[in-house]
């Protein structure tokens, strides 16, 4: 038997079961992982509550892990049992000891990268190289907005941005948080608790506005990030940590100065191998570098997954999150 965490129905915190079950033999193209860390993420939460309908229930939670290769499945190359590898794609399940997986959302880990950092960077990480490097190529002097800079995609994007020479302004929701972001290199903080976030942006670009805003925020920041842009500039809509954003009137990019919106995803980025491998690797450049350091800030067992994910929803966390089986 092996823990893991899953739920019968979607709702609060409460509908996560900590269970024993028997694992799953890896399939055709399968491999099994023995996580050592898993990483915890936002849309976790999105899954939980329903927001994002689960493919079925009961369903196993998380994408995003790091560990040993436990067994392979028939046809599987390049892995063999003990290999040190992470992963922040594939089916719900990660929260748990053993997870079974496409071999090809798999990648080896260096040796250099310990399981917590890579449980805590992969999803967040690889996230930032597409927003960053892909979706909006940011270019250096550039200024750009991005929202919650002091939580695991934001403590990331900081570092990643400073290495690049773009001047990062962060929202964030506290004097503390706003220290963080900028010992993480953000070039300037706006908390969007208190201050109008598009006087400040306006003040600090000396009324330029920003070509970019990452916005993972939704609902709340939707039209305060609209109002931060340049004529043409690009709204990177990427989460929905305080509701999704709903309604819209595709006119109103017209409006604001003739914009464009996009909604992306590590899976829309992330989506061949090749591709993956790629992204994966750049990320790891970043870590080994030491331009990109993964603040590990808070680690839970496995079995307190609901106590982690009410403090990642109270917005009481910052950087990254993992569980330990
Ligand atoms: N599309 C993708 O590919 C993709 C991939 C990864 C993550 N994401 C998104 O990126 C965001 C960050 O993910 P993460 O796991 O690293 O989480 P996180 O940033 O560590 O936590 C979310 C942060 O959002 C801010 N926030 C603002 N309004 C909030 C509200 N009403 N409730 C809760 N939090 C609020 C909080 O920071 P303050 O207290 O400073 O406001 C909070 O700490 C999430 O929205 C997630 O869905 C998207």
């Amino acid at each position: 038997m092996a823990k893991r965490i899953q739920f019968a129905r979607t709702g609060g915190p409460e509908v996560l079961e900590y269970v024993d079950v028997t694992p799953a033999d890896p399939g055709p193209g399968e491999v099994r992982v023995r996580n050592r860390a898993v990483g915890l993420n936002f849309i976790d939460i999105y899954f939980r509550t329903g927001l994002y309908p689960a493919p079925s229930l009961p369903s196993g939670l998380g994408t995003e892990g790091a560990g040993e290769i436990d067994a392979v499945g028939e046809g599987v190359k390049g892995f063999a049992p003990g290999d040190r590898v992470a992963y922040a794609q594939g089916a719900l399940g990660a929260y748990a000891e053993l997870h079974v997986l496409p071999a090809e959302k798999v990648v080896a880990l260096p040796e250099a990268i310990s399981f917590e950092t890579a449980a805590a960077a992969m999803l967040k990480g690889l996230t930032v190289q597409y927003l960053l490097r892909q979706t909006y190529r940011i270019k250096e002097g550039e200024t750009i907005l991005f929202h919650a800079a002091a939580g695991g995609v934001g403590s990331i994007a900081c570092q990643w941005a400073k290495a690049l020479g773009v001047k990062l302004i962060g929202t964030v929701s506290s004097p503390e948080k706003a220290e963080l972001a900028k010992r993480n290199g953000a070039w300037a903080t706006i908390d969007y608790t208190r201050e109008n976030v598009v006087e400040r942006v306006r003040e600090l670009t000396g009324g330029e506005m920003v070509p970019v805003v990452y916005d993972s925020v939704g609902k709340d920041t939707w039209e305060i990030s609209l109002d931060c842009l340049q004529k043409r500039g690009l709204m990177v809509s990427f989460g929905n940590a305080s509701g999704p954003v709903e309604g819209v009137n595709i006119g109103i990019l017209n409006q604001k100065g003739a914009l464009f919106a996009t909604r992306p995803s590590l899976n829309g980025y992330a989506d061949t191998r090749e591709r993956f491998e790629a992204m994966a690797e750049e990320l790891f450049e970043m870590i080994a570098s030491g331009k990109v350091a993964i603040d590990v800030a808070n680690r839970y067992p496995l079995s307190d997954a609901a106590q982690a994910q009410e403090a990642l929803a109270a917005r009481k966390t910052t950087g990254s999150t993992v569980l330990l089986p």
